[in-house]
């Protein structure tokens, strides 16, 4: 698979806003970052990266509200599309069509142009809902990828487990990683 040149990564306000950061450090390629209003808010509490450092490993970053940022309109190239962490809210709306913010319009047009997309969904257990709007979401040609690491490779630490569901995330646009061990 051809790795994805231009990447846009959301970061949402779900718990595991690690697997973001994890994802993002080992991205190649052009990064096109958006943060959610929650996400900044949880950033702090799960991590002891500051705002400034999340956007600093970005090539580009845009607000949530700014639905004036290019990657807003079909017309402008994306090659693929990954929301990581995907909160259960920020998912209910790209399923519904519900584009009043950057991320989820974004989502919406790699949906509609027939670009990759990638939803890293946070929550557990799921209620009917969600699950509607997830099965959704796959037959619209989304990957919905659960925040659910593996243990075959015996994670040690923390560290391991985030690095298996972001090494994952990284397999779905075809990047070459070593995350985690594959089974052979
Ligand atoms: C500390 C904290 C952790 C949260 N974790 C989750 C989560 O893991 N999954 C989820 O779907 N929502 C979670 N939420 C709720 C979302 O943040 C909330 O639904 C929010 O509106 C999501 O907005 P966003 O998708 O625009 O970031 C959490 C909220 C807080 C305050």
């Amino acid at each position: 698979m051809r790795e994805a040149v231009r990447t846009v990564v959301a970061i949402t306000g779900a718990s595991g806003i690690a697997y973001g950061i994890k994802f993002l450090e080992n991205l190649p390629g052009e990064r096109v970052l958006v943060v959610s209003e929650m996400a900044k808010k949880i950033l702090p509490r799960e991590t002891g990266i500051a705002l400034e450092e999340l956007y600093a490993m970005a090539d580009e970053v845009y607000s949530d509200d700014d639905l004036f940022a290019p990657i807003s309109s079909g017309s402008h190239r994306f090659d693929a599309m990954i929301v990581i962490p995907c909160s259960a809210s920020s998912l209910g709306k790209i399923a519904c069509g519900l584009a009043d913010t950057l991320i989820t319009r974004a989502a919406a047009v790699a949906l509609k142009e027939s670009r990759k997309l990638v939803l890293v969904v946070r929550e557990t257990p799921k209620s009917a809902v969600l699950l509607e709007n997830e099965l959704r979401l796959a037959r619209a040609g989304a990957v919905i990828l659960d925040a659910n690491p593996g243990f075959y490779h015996k994670p040690k630490t923390v560290d391991d487990v985030v690095s298996f569901v972001a090494g994952r995330a990284l397999d779905q646009l075809g990047v070459e990683h070593a995350l985690y061990e594959k089974w052979s």
